[in-house]
């Protein structure tokens, strides 16, 4: 008994395997994301069997990707994440069911309710349907409002109302009975009309019965400007649901140098801090393993090195921000 918990502590103060650290503090997960441009890199696999208990596929679970034409199922790329997961044990969180973007024309052009109700009851029993008891957690709808806490201009919205979120919960829930169901949304990190929106927008959906289980904080965040992160990721968690952060990256503005390396090192603590003394926050995923194959160069090109290996899968030191808060 004894050797055990000095093994245990030996192993928990060494330097590595964010996952077993994160759940040795009563935490469900330390997760990153995989797909198809990953899959078979043998770093980042390397990284995800040591470090991350759970993956989101980057891209092959969406809409575009699942069912580009009425009715045509495409999943090879999003069984190969789910495979992955589940040989190596880790947990699968799903992403996404509705959003506006990585939609196929055919979706957006739809105008009347009928179709488009069917439509979504169609495509989220079939992806939902496809993975039953595999996935840990579904990302339902994502972004579906503005910052401005309006709801956004989808075809969701503008055909069928606010009933959207309701249909796409209770389609989820009946398709997989035991995975949780997250709204999801970035730009929840500041206090202001969107945070407010979403927390009015969980009440009324638990006030119509409708069944969501968590709330996912994308956290696409800028180095340097991260303030109120712990009090918003508490406010979230005061809906009563699950939190989960479900992006996280923290980009820096280029030129990068050591000053701002060593601000994303404590910004990253911060993150991870805020999730262990959040008690409904369940974990954490990072958007990325390497620098080299994140999202950000392409959409945000005036910021670089968001993540916590840099382009050569060396661990820079925000790997240590994240290490030290879990120490
Ligand atoms: C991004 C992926 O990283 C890209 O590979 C893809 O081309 C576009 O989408 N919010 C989300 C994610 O919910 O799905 C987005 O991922 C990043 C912003």
């Amino acid at each position: 008994m004894k050797l055990t918990a000095f093994v245990l502590a030996a192993v928990l103060s060494v330097h590595g395997a964010l996952d077993a650290k994160i759940k040795a503090k009563g935490k469900k997960y330390y997760g990153n994301i995989i797909d198809s441009n990953t899959i078979n890199t043998a770093q980042v696999t390397n990284i995800l069997n040591t470090e991350f208990g759970a993956v989101t596929p980057e891209y092959s679970m969406k809409w575009e990707a699942t069912e580009p034409n009425q009715g045509q199922f495409t999943f090879a790329n999003a069984d190969a994440v789910a495979n992955w997961a589940s040989s190596r044990g880790k947990l699968l969180r799903g992403h996404t069911l509705l959003w506006h973007k990585q939609l196929p024309g055919w979706v957006s052009n739809i105008i009347d309710k009928s179709t488009l109700t069917q439509v979504i009851r169609d495509h989220i029993n079939a992806v939902v349907g496809r993975y039953k008891g595999k996935v840990y957690a579904w990302d339902v709808v994502n972004e579906v409002l503005e910052d401005n806490g309006n709801f956004r201009n989808s075809v969701f919205y503008r055909v069928l109302g606010e009933d959207f979120v309701d249909l796409a919960f209770r389609t989820a829930r009946a398709a997989d009975p035991k995975a949780k169901l997250y709204i999801n949304d970035y730009n929840l990190d500041y206090n202001g009309p969107k945070i407010n929106a979403t927390i009015a927008l969980i009440k009324r959906l638990k006030a119509r019965g409708t069944p969501i289980d968590g709330v996912g904080t994308q956290a696409h965040l800028i180095v340097g400007n991260l303030a109120p992160f712990d009090e918003t990721l508490k406010r979230l968690a005061s809906t009563g649901l699950d939190v989960a952060i479900t992006e996280l990256d923290i980009r820096i503005a280029k030129p990068v140098d050591a000053a701002k390396l060593a601000q994303q090192q404590k910004d990253y603590a911060t993150v991870t801090r805020s999730c262990l003394t959040t008690p409904r926050c369940v974990g954490i995923t990072i958007w990325g393993v390497s620098d080299r194959n994140s999202w950000v160069d392409g959409t945000f090109p005036d910021y670089d090195s968001p993540l916590l290996w840099d382009d050569d899968f060396r661990e820079k030191s925000a790997y240590t921000g994240v290490d030290n808060a879990l120490n």
